[in-house]
């Protein structure tokens, strides 16, 4: 496994943006993984782990290591008469690991279907989606310390999941390669969650008349092709910033002055206000700017019409955090990397 020199990252990132990466690896083995975190190159100079590159803006050349994530293999590694226990390498792609599960009938990530990106960012953001979040069938992590190449196994609960957050993203950050999940699927009487309204829509006007895990897959994939923009067509990173929450105080007087603001109830008794209406609301929906932009079915997703700047659409994010700043005095924070 060699080390490749000055390599544009546009393949790479579902923005589609232009940077050149001084160094590059691709891993295909826990053994290369150890191979380059042993190598000088690795110990020299900053390191960008990629996986499918689909939760990262970058806006400039990357003057250091790149990693990319090519760990294949999904393997059942326990089994009950209920449940199965599903050992997952990093670089699989997650939608594809959604594919495989519902195939073979195995429930619990059905509603994550078509999240762009790898196996291995799944757990780093608990990526989440119509009412489900990762940390809900995570068994454990399993992870590399960059320094020392060793193995170390994170229970759940030593993942430290909260909303788009981890111990990976917070106090571990930049410290450990994810090598592979197991998550803990179940092969019988499915626990279906449709509650988010546009689901049962979609399934209402189909006409499901009994869940399957199928059905709830396919109606999500709808969903989610009638908002969000496809990456390979447009370039994007899917919601750009976080849902901000609020306490009930702020909240009162919020919707005193904007009675039509939306809310859903958020971690430790706090408020969660959609970001995306908060965006609207200050006029940048549909919004373009040469060739980036505004998403016209999502206010939350910033999009890339072909050539843009990582280095703009930056820019395009601090001004709507700036507007969404003095009109309700709310901070939003991104959720992509930006590099
Ligand atoms: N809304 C607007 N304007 C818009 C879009 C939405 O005002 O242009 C308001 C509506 O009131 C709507 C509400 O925002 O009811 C929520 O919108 P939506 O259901 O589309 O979800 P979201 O809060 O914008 C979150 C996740 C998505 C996930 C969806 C569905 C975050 C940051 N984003 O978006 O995740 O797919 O819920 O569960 O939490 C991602 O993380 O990349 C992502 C796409």
């Amino acid at each position: 496994m060699d080390i490749q020199e000055n390599v544009d990252l546009l393949p790479f990132n579902t923005f589609h943006l232009s940077a050149t990466a001084r160094y590059f690896a691709v891993i295909r083995s826990i053994s290369d993984a150890q191979h380059v975190f042993a190598s000088e190159v690795f110990k020299k100079n900053e390191v960008l782990i990629l996986g499918g590159g689909s939760n990262m803006l970058l806006t400039r050349d990357f003057n250091g290591l790149v990693i990319k994530n090519e760990l294949k293999g999904i393997n059942i590694v326990d089994e009950s008469d209920a449940n199965v226990m599903l050992k997952v390498q990093s670089g699989e792609n997650w939608h594809g690991l959604v594919m495989h599960c519902v195939e073979k009938d195995l429930g619990g990530i059905e509603n994550l279907s078509l999240i762009p990106g790898t196996v291995g960012a799944a757990p780093m953001q608990n990526i989440g989606a119509y009412g489900v979040e990762i940390e809900k069938v995570i068994h454990n992590v399993e992870a590399i310390e960059l320094k020392t190449g060793h193995v170390r196994v994170f229970s759940k609960e030593e993942c430290l999941f909260g909303y788009r957050e981890s111990i990976f993203k917070q106090e571990l950050k930049n410290q450990y390669f994810i090598s592979s999940i197991t998550l803990t699927l179940t092969k019988k009487d499915h626990q279906f969650n449709v509650s988010y309204g546009a689901i049962q829509d979609v399934l209402r006007e189909r006409n499901v008349e009994k869940l399957t895990l199928r059905a709830v897959s396919d109606a999500i994939i709808f969903i989610r092709k009638s908002k969000l923009p496809d990456p390979d067509l447009i370039g994007n990173a899917g919601s750009f910033f976080k849902n901000p929450s609020v306490d009930f105080h702020f909240f009162s007087a919020l919707k005193e002055k904007f009675p039509t603001v939306p809310s859903f109830p958020g971690e430790k008794n706090l408020i969660k206000i959609p970001a995306a209406w908060l965006i609207e609301n200050c006029g940048w929906k549909g919004k373009t700017l040469e060739n980036i932009g505004v998403h016209k079915h999502q206010a939350l997703v910033l999009v890339n019409y072909g050539g843009g700047e990582g280095k703009k659409i930056w820019q395009l994010a601090q001004d709507i955090q700036r507007s969404v700043k003095e009109k309700f005095h709310i901070d939003l924070h991104a959720e992509v990397n930006v590099i």
